[in-house]
This record gives structure tokens, sequence and C-alpha cells, in this order.
């Protein structure tokens, strides 16, 4: 087992040109310095291959976040990357269509349970945005429910606490409903009556659902004239080959695909019923990437490999034995009060609860630093690829067990986290600001 504290000298030195010249100092929040150790933690990824990173100072890691989930096969993979290249030499895109656009559309079709016709986009937000756009057509209306993370536009950040810039009105048309809350969603249908468009959501997430609560979703939206989409852009092949829809039989109206379909390689898909999708002919969704022949190359290579290699069931076979073991840890060292391993297990998350005795960003900041000493890239959260090898998991269920080692003495000493972190702590991610019942109150009051 690694026992290192990382070199950052090179990190910390493009970090220092980075803070004059990039707002917010990163292209994507989750990978900026607020999300990690600041003077611990690595800041800038040079290369990766398979399940491992290495860094600008050239220290490896096992790598847990996975570029935020896209990278299904692992880094680099060789028939994704073989692909590109002989696309990259045909020529990245063209001055009409490219037949790629249509032979990508089929095997979405042939995959997915709901996809009778599909139109792409480059970025995950292109596809949920274009979505809502697509529902409000087709209903004439203009509110929106949704539950779960959709991207950076205005219909969905407009009510968290980064929405400075953003119009009023999309304040009022958005509507937060949480899972397995039957009653949240229909109260933002009784209180716009006939002017919700759609339900967008994340259909599975770190929890279960309850009381075959996306059927009675889909009942809900159906029965006051809304659309359903599922947002499978994290759930996507990695719960299952054709997305959670093809697991828990539930079809939506829409959904939306992007990350893992193309091994990282930027692409995103509406898919949908042809009915609802044809409206896409009355709204313009063009743009000059939409079809660039890299990302559908990297999908037409990485979309059959998922189904050949059966990359779901590994992903789900190695989650197993990370959860389990994680949480058999967890009860050896007597901490089943303070942390968990929670959700499905193609896609866990670390849970912790500092029962007062401990803020929660401290002890994520201090397993974070300990699972980089041992080089592993980690906040808290296990994307799955293929790459990930048993072994993979093997050696982080011994790194969890030192870890845990170490807290359980920290707990016993009665020391608080913070002296023992060895830089920033992690930050929170961005709240929403005005959830649904907030809104209500406001309403009514
Ligand atoms: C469920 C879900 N929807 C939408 C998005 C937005 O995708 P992108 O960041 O590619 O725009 C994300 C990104 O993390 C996501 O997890």
């Amino acid at each position: 087992m690694i026992h290192r504290t990382p070199v950052i000298t090179r990190s910390n030195e493009i970090y220092e040109r980075a803070k004059k010249v990039v707002p917010a100092g990163s292209q994507t929040f989750s990978k900026g310095v607020t999300q990690f150790v600041e003077g611990f933690a690595p800041k800038y990824l040079h290369r990766g291959k398979g399940s491992r990173v290495w860094d600008v100072d050239g220290n490896d890691y096992l790598d847990y976040i996975m570029a935020c989930h896209p990278i299904i096969l692992g880094y680099a993979d060789p028939d994704v990357n073989a692909a590109v290249m002989e696309q990259l030499e045909l020529g990245s895109t063209f001055s009409l269509m490219n037949e790629l656009e249509v032979d990508v559309t089929e095997q979405l079709i042939d995959a997915i349970p709901c996809a009778e016709a599909a139109r792409f986009g480059k970025n995950g937000a292109d596809a949920t945005t274009v979505a809502v756009r697509v529902a409000r057509a087709v209903t004439g209306r203009e509110h929106v429910a949704y539950c779960g993370y959709h991207g950076w536009h205005d219909w969905y950040i407009a009510n968290t606490d980064l929405n400075s810039g953003i119009p009023e009105f999309a304040k009022q048309l958005s509507h937060s409903f949480n899972y397995n809350d039957l009653d949240s969603l229909e109260a933002i249908f009784k209180a716009h009556p006939g002017q919700v468009a759609c339900v967008i959501m994340e259909p599975l997430t770190i929890l279960e659902p309850k009381d075959n609560f996306l059927h009675e979703v889909k009942k809900m939206a159906h029965h006051y004239g809304a659309l359903l989409i599922f947002d499978e852009i994290i759930t996507g092949f990695r719960f299952h080959f054709g997305g959670a829809q093809a697991l828990t039989g539930v079809t939506p109206d829409l959904a939306t695909f992007a990350k893992a379909i193309s091994n990282a390689i930027p692409l995103s898909a509406i898919v949908g019923k042809k009915e609802y999708m044809f409206a896409l002919e009355k709204t313009f969704f063009s743009f000059t990437y939409g079809g660039d022949c890299i990302g559908l190359a990297a999908a037409k290579a990485c979309i059959p490999k998922l189904k050949r290699e059966k990359v779901p069931d590994h992903l789900w076979t190695v989650g197993t034995r990370l959860k389990d073991g994680y949480n058999a840890l967890v009860a050896s060292h007597g901490l089943e009060e303070f942390t968990s391993c929670i959700g499905y297990p193609c896609r866990t998350i670390i849970s912790f609860t500092g029962q007062g005795r401990y803020d929660e960003l401290e002890m994520k900041s201090y397993f974070q630093q300990e699972m980089i000493r041992r080089g592993i890239l980690w906040t808290a959260y296990h994307a799955l690829c293929w790459s990930h090898s048993m072994d993979d998991i093997e050696y982080t269920l011994e790194a969890y067990d030192e870890v845990l080692g170490l807290f359980r003495k920290v707990v016993d000493s009665g020391q608080s986290l913070r002296p023992l972190i060895e830089g920033e702590p992690v930050k929170p991610v961005f709240r929403k600001v005005a959830d649904f019942n907030s809104y209500v109150t406001k309403k009514r009051g």
C-alpha cells in the first residue's frame, strides 16, 4: 500500500496562473479546487489509462471520479480511440450530413425502450434543455417539474444559489419535487393547473424507488397532461444497457443520454417517441457541431462494446464487492453511526454523518486526503468503469480499512478532525435556494 503525501508543485504553479485569468478557476465546478483538499490534493491531471490517472507532477492514482462519470470503459479505451483516430483522418465534421448520424441513431433505437428517434448535442445540458423545449412545444405549457440535477442552463439553475444573471421568470417556471414523494409532485400540478409541460427526473439515484414510485410518477404526469422525461445522463448504459428504463420497465416519453454513450468523447442525445420528437421540426435545435463525427464515431464504437463486454454487469459485480466490503469494514471498526456505502452497486457513494461531533465536510475531506495518500483519487462517490478490476477493488478496500482505522482512533481519542486536514477542507456543492415548498409558502404567505 502506497503512503505518500503527493508532491504537487507543478499543479500549484499552473493554478497560480489560472487564478489570474480563469474565472472560478476551473471549467467544471466539480473538478475545481473547492471539491478537493486544497494544498494537499493534486489540481491538474495529465493523462489516464484504464482506471488510472497521472497528475502533472507524475503522481499516479486509481481513479473513482472518472471525469464525473463519462469514462465507462476506461481512460483511452483502445477501441474508442481507434474509431476516433480513424475518423480524424477522414475529417472531424463536414459541410453536409454524415452517415454516422443515422448509424448511432439506429444503435440508440435498438438499445433504449422509449427511443423511436434521436437527435444529438454535445453536453448533457443540451439534451435536457431541448427535451424541456420539446415538452413545451408539444403541450403549449411553460412550467416544469424536476427532480435531480439537469445541467447549467437557465431553466434548471434558476433555483440554485448560483443563479446570478438568470431572469426572474425562469425562477417562476421551474419547480423541484422530491424523490419518492408523490405529494410534492402533485402539489406542483395543483399550484399550476394546466400549465406543467413535463416532469423531468433522474429515474434512479442513490435512493431506491419506493411504492412503485416511477410508475406512479408516469401515471400522474399523464393524468395532468404532462410528458415524462427521464434524464438518463448518469444512469444511461451504467445501470443497464438501455438505461434505467430498461432496468425498471418504466418507459418515459422522452429521455436524455450523454456521458457513457461515447466514453467521454463529447456527445449527448435526446431520444423518445416519434409523436413528440418530431416537434423538433418546428423549433430550432441546430448548431455547428450538432453532427460532429468525433463524438459519433466514439459512440458507434462504444455502444456495441458496452453490450459485447456486458459492461453494466461488470459494474454491478465489482460495485457489489466494493459496497458490501466497505460496509463490512465499517462494522468491523464499529463506525456504523458515522458512515456507510449507499446506492445501487453500479453507482455508490460514501455517506457521512457527524452525529453532532464532526462536520460532514471535514469527514469527507479527511477521508479524501487519506485516500489520496494511498494513491486513490476520490470524492466520496464510486464512478465505476469496465477497467476497474477486482484487484483494484481489493486494493481500495485495504485503503478503506486503514482510513477507517485512523478515523476510529480519532473518535476514540475525542480529537477534532480539522487539525488533521493538511489543507483547506472541501466546500459544499451549490444548493437549491427555492425548493418547491418554500416557493409555495412564499406564494401562499
Ligand atoms: C443527471 C445529469 N443530468 C444532466 C447533466 C448535465 O450534463 P453536462 O454537464 O454534460 O451538461 C449531468 C451532469 O453531471 C447529470 O449528472
